[in-house]
C-alpha cells in the first residue's frame, strides 16, 4: 500500500527525477490514487503531485518541469486518510520556508490529537493528510539535524509507518524511518536509494539491506547510516537481489497479469528447484526448526489474507491427508483479533507474496508472543513477514507487478505442498513413503501448465462472449472449493462482476436458490479417480443447476467422458491427481477473468480501489 522511493545520487548526474520516476513506475501497482514528487532545489524544495495514475503526474511535470536535482523523494499512493485529491497527495511540507517535505505509508493512528496540538498553535493545514501532521512535526523538530529530528518525531507516533524525508538545508541528505511498514535500502556506487520493496531500484543495483523496525536510516551519496528509534547506532543486513529489472518489466505481454499467468510453469518449478536430495528426498535446510520441534506439532494453523487464504485451504487438504495433523485456516485480520488456541506445540504457517500485508504480520507476532513456532511462506526477500517468523520457505516465482496474484498463489500451493511432504516425511506413517511419489509428480506439473496454457483459446473467447455478463458463480469440492472461491474473486477484483464460490455439496442449502435460466455456472469437477467418489457427486451437482437452467461451464480432466452429457462448455485440463489437481484447474479461471476485464477494457493490472500490498490494518 503507497510506494515509496528515496535516492541521492552526484550533483553532477542530476538524475534524481528520472530515478525518483522509474521506481514510482515500478511500485505503482502498490496503489494508484495520486502520485508526487519532491526534489532539493538550491534552498528550498520543490514538489509536484496529482490526483491519479501516474502518467497524470507526468503530465504535470512537462508543463512545470523542475529544475535537474540529485536528490529527491516520491510516492504513489493508496488513500487512507483524505479522499484521492490533488491536495491529499503526497508528498506533503513542513513549515513555510518550503525546505522540507515528507511522504508516508501506514497509518498515524494518534495524529488527530497531534492535529489538534498543532492547530492550537496556529499551525496551518493544506491538506487532510495524517502525514502532514508528521511533516510539521519534523520542520517544527529540524534543527540541523534531520536524522535527529526524524527520531524525536517518531518518538510522538503510533501506528504503522513508512516515513522519508528531505530538507533543503540538508541538499544530499534522504532520511527514512519504519515501524511495522515497508522500507528497502539500495546501495548503489556514489547513489543510494530508499524503496518499499526492491522493484523501486532495481534498474540501478541489487545490493540491497534490509532494516530491523523501529529504525531510522539516512542515506547519502557516500553510504547509509541506521539507527535505533532510541539513538543506538545499527546495520542492516545485506542481501542481493537475485532477479534482474527484466523480470519487472512485461516482456512482450499486454499486461503483467498476462505475463505473470504465463510465468506459472516457472514459478512451480523453481519453487521445487534445490529442495530435493539425489535420492528423492525433499531437504529444506533452510527453515531453521529442529527436526524434533517439527515431529512434535500436533497442529497446524495457516494465516494469510486474500488469495494467498485460498492457497492455505488448498494446503489444508493436502497436508492434512499426508500428515494426518490437524490444520486450520484463519484468515489474519481475524485470527488476530479472536482467541486463537496455539500452543509451542502449534505451527503457525504464514502465507504471503509481499511478507508485508499488515493482518498477516500481526497475525505472525500474535503467534509468537502466545508461543507458538511460526513459518512463513513468502515471495519477498528482505521483507518484514519472513523476518518476525522462526523460519521461512521462499516461493521463486519472481516480482509479482499485477495487482491481482497468479503465479504467486501457484507457488504458494506448491511451496505448502513441499512443507507438507516434508513433515509427511520426518514424522514417518502411512504417507512419508508415498511423499517421494508425489513429489515426482509435482515436478511433472510445470509441464502441464504450459500444456495447459497452450490450449485457453476457447477460454478467452467465452471470455469475450460474456463480457455483458452480472454475475458468474463457481463451484467446487474438496481441493476444488478454494480454486472456485479463488475463480470468483479473480472475476470481482479484475472484470467488477458479482461473483461467488460455492462448496458444490452447500449448493442445495441456499445458494441453488440463484440459479436461473441462463445463469453461468463455472463448475470445477475433481479428477475420476478422486477418493470417497467425489467425481460422481460433483457429476450430480452439474445436473442439478442444469436442470435449472444453469449454464454450466465445466473444467474437467482430459478423458473424463462423465461430464459431456451436462456440459455447455467443457475446458479441459491436463490429468494429475487429486491433490495436485489446483495448480492445473485455477489456470482457466485466472485466464478467463483477464480476458473478460481486457474485453471491457478495464485495467487489468491495476483494477479500482486495490493495492498490491495492503500495509495498513
Ligand atoms: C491484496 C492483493 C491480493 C493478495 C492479498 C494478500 O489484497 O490484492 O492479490 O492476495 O493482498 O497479499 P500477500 O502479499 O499477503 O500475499
Amino acid at each position: 500500500m503507497c510506494g515509496i522511493v528515496g535516492y541521492v545520487g552526484s550533483s553532477a548526474d542530476g538524475k534524481a527525477l528520472d530515478v525518483v520516476l522509474e521506481g514510482l513506475a515500478r511500485l505503482e501497482y502498490r496503489g494508484y490514487d495520486s502520485a508526487g514528487v519532491a526534489l532539493v532545489d538550491g534552498d528550498h524544495v520543490s514538489t509536484r503531485k496529482k490526483a491519479g495514475k501516474l502518467a497524470n503526474l507526468r503530465a504535470v511535470l512537462e508543463e512545470q518541469p523542475l529544475e535537474a536535482s540529485s536528490t529527491g523523494i516520491g510516492h504513489t499512493r493508496w488513500a487512507t486518510h483524505g479522499g484521492p485529491t490533488d491536495a491529499n497527495a503526497h508528498p506533503h511540507r513542513g513549515g513555510t520556508d518550503g525546505k522540507l517535505a515528507v511522504i508516508h505509508n501506514g497509518i498515524i493512528e494518534n495524529f488527530h490529537s497531534l492535529k489538534g496540538e498543532l492547530l492550537d498553535e496556529g499551525v496551518a493545514f493544506a491538506s487532510e493528510t495524517d502525514t502532514e501532521v508528521v511533516a510539521q512535526l519534523l520542520a517544527r523538530a529540524y534543527d540541523g539535524d534531520l536524522t535527529e529530528a526524524m527520531r524525536s518525531v517518531v518518538a510522538r507516533l503510533e501506528g504503522a509507518f513508512t516515513l522519508l524525508a528531505v530538507h533543503a538545508d540538508a541538499p544530499d541528505v534522504v532520511v527514512g524511518a519504519r515501524r511495522n511498514s515497508p522500507l528497502v535500502v539500495g546501495l548503489g556506487d556514489g547513489e543510494n536509494f530508499l524503496g518499499s520493496d526492491v522493484a523501486a531500484f532495481i534498474g540501478y543495483t541489487r545490493n540491497a539491506l534490509e532494516l530491523e523496525q523501529d529504525q531510522i536510516v539516512t542515506i547519502t551519496p557516500a553510504g547509509a547510516t541506521v539507527v535505533n528509534f532510541d539513538g543506538t547506532p545499527a546495520q542492516g543486513k545485506a542481501f542481493e537481489v537475485t532477479w534482474d529489472a527484466a523480470a519487472a518489466e512485461k516482456g512482450g505481454y499486454d499486461t503483467f497479469m498476462e505475463k505473470e499467468i504465463h510465468e506459472q510453469p516457472h514459478a512451480v518449478g523453481d519453487t521445487l528447484l534445490g529442495r530435493t536430495d539425489e535420492d528423492g528426498h525433499l531437504v529444506l535446510d533452510e527453515l531453521r526448526i529442529s527436526e524434533q520441534q517439527l515431529k512434535d506439532i500436533d497442529r497446524i494453523t495457516i494465516v494469510a489474507c486474500g488469495t494467498a487464504a485460498y492457497a492455505g485451504m488448498v494446503a489444508k487438504y493436502a497436508i492434512e491427508h499426508w500428515t494426518r495433523i490437524p490444520v486450520e485456516v484463519a484468515l489474519a485480520h481475524e485470527f488476530r483479533y479472536c482467541e486463537p488456541i496455539v500452543s509451542e506445540r502449534t505451527l503457525v504457517v504464514s502465507i504471503s507474496q509481499s511478507g508485508e500485508t499488515m493482518d498477516t504480520l500481526m497475525a505472525v507476532k500474535h503467534a509468537r508472543d502466545l508461543g507458538a513456532l511460526t513459518v512463513s511462506v513468502c515471495n519477498t526477500h528482505g521483507s518484514t513477514i519472513p523476518r518476525e517468523s522462526d523460519a521461512v520457505l521462499y516461493t521463486h516465482a519472481g516480482p509479482e507487478i499485477a495487482v491481482a496474484s497468479t503465479k504467486a498463489f501457484l507457488a504458494q500451493i506448491t511451496a505448502c505442498y513441499v512443507l507438507g511432504l516434508y513433515l509427511a516425511q520426518l514424522r514417518g506413517g502411512s504417507y512419508a513413503d508415498d511423499a517421494a511419489a508425489v513429489l515426482k509428480e509435482l515436478h511433472q506439473v510445470p509441464g502441464k501448465i504450459e500444456q495447459l496454457l497452450g490450449s485457453m483459446g476457447r477460454v478467452r473467447e467465452i471470455a469475450r462472449f460474456m463480457a455483458d455478463t452480472r454475475s458468474v458463480l463457481f463451484l467446487g469440492r474438496h481441493v476444488g472449493y478454494p480454486v472456485a472461491m479463488e475463480g470468483a474473486l479473480k472475476l470481482k477484483e479484475l472484470a467488477y462482476i458479482h461473483a461467488e464460490g460455492f462448496a458444490a455439496g452447500e449448493l442445495k442449502h441456499g445458494p441453488i436458490a440463484l440459479i436461473e435460466p441462463g445463469q453461468p455456472v463455472f463448475i470445477v469437477v475433481p479428477g475420476p479417480d478422486t477418493p470417497h467418489g467425489l467425481h460422481g457427486k460433483v457429476v450430480s451437482n452439474i445436473q442439478e443447476i442444469r436442470a435449472r437452467g444453469a449454464r454450466t461451464l465445466v473444467i474437467a480432466q482430459e478423458g473424463d467422458t462423465a461430464v459431456e452429457p451436462f456440459a455447455d462448455e467443457i475446458i479441459r485440463v491436463p490429468a494429475t491427481s487429486p491433490m495436485l489437481a489446483p495448480l492445473l484447474t485455477v489456470v482457466p479461471l485466472q485466464v478467463f477473468a483477464l480476458h473478460l476485464s481486457t474485453a471491457k477494457g478495464l485495467d487489468v493490472d491495476q483494477p479500482r480501489n486495490l493495492a498490491k500490498s495492503v500495509t495498513v490494518e
